[in-house]
């Protein structure tokens, strides 16, 4: 009998065509949603490798069901989805695609600063909308970014990458993170000296115990009144009620969100009833290249593992 690896979400046939050989693949035959939790847990019972998504729940109750589980691959670099400790108490290897999203959400992540500071979506909509009526002195002006101060949350490979590209645009860059780098032109700063002297604050730490939350009323009432959030890291990071009376007050002027705590945000989130957010649908990673360098990993952890061969990237 071949082992079973069960993925959750439909993926291309050449993501997957390399391991039809060797192993029994069972794929969720939906592209647009994943599996849902019944049958994930259902197929859990059986396979011997999970190749998981960012929105797949993998906790204490997927493991506890898995008897035959020896590795959980995520396509993802963030892992705040799986219960780390759960899997090591049950033998589970787990592993991540670092590296190869580094530069395409790093492009991501300047995109969408641009687009928020230069209020491009809704300066768009606005033409689509026939609300442009004439050119006007004031109209759809946004913030400056060239030499602006950006301050990052988060200093790992994705923000030098945004570093890079920040000093390119002659930004000046100032960077938090929990421990200590050293940069020959970008310079650390304590969080609320970074808040404080920021024009854009750009969130790429993970989401831990520690960092749940850890942009809420307070820190947010540190920043400047023409300062823009940017977060592509994880929703659970910031306090949205927060963001949003910081955003409606005017003690902020914008936010450009690539996550949310619930994710797809509900509709009728008050986030999204404010002209000064840009708004975009977790897609930090989303190139062709890059989601398709992601599954060859993920593709190759699997195969090494169940072959009894070296796995790459392992959580655990
Ligand atoms: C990740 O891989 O964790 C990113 O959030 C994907 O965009």
């Amino acid at each position: 009998m071949k082992p079973i690896i069960f993925i959750t979400q439909k993926l291309p046939e050449k993501a997957v065509s390399g391991l039809q050989e060797s192993f029994e693949v069972r794929m969720w035959e939906d592209e647009e949603m994943p599996a849902p939790r019944e049958e994930l847990l259902r197929q859990a019972k059986e396979a011997h490798a999970l190749w998981t998504m960012l929105s797949d729940k993998i906790d204490k109750e997927v493991f506890e069901n898995a008897p035959n589980l020896k590795i959980v691959s995520n396509l993802a670099v963030g892992f705040n989805n799986i219960d780390l400790h759960a899997a090591h108490e049950h033998h589970v290897m787990v592993t991540n695609t670092p590296e190869v999203l580094t530069e395409s959400t790093a492009d991501l992540t300047f995109a969408l600063l641009l687009a928020t500071a230069r209020r491009i979506v809704e300066a768009s909509d606005s033409v689509r909308s026939g609300d442009w009526k004439s050119w006007t002195p004031m109209g759809m002006a946004g913030r400056n970014v060239g030499g602006a101060t950006l301050g990052i949350i988060g200093m790992g490979r994705i923000g030098e990458a945004v570093a890079r590209r920040a000093q390119g645009f002659g930004m000046e860059v100032l960077y938090h993170n929990r421990t200590r780098r050293s940069f020959e032109d970008v310079k650390y700063a304590a969080l609320d000296e970074l808040l404080g002297k920021s024009d854009f604050v750009v969130l790429l730490t993970p989401l831990t115990e520690e960092t749940r939350g850890m942009i809420g009323a307070r820190e947010l009432s540190l920043m400047k009144e023409t300062a823009c959030l940017i977060n592509v890291a994880r929703g659970g990071i910031v306090d949205e009620t927060a963001l949003y009376e910081a955003l409606k007050s005017g003690g902020i002027w914008g936010a450009g969100l690539d996550v949310f705590e619930q994710e797809p945000v509900p509709l009728d989130h008050p986030l999204l009833t404010l002209p000064n957010v840009t708004v975009l649908p977790h897609i930090g990673s989303a190139t062709v290249q890059t989601r398709l360098a992601m599954m060859d990993m993920n593709a190759k952890a699997i195969k090494a593992c169940l072959e009894g061969g070296k796995v790459e990237n392992r959580l655990c």
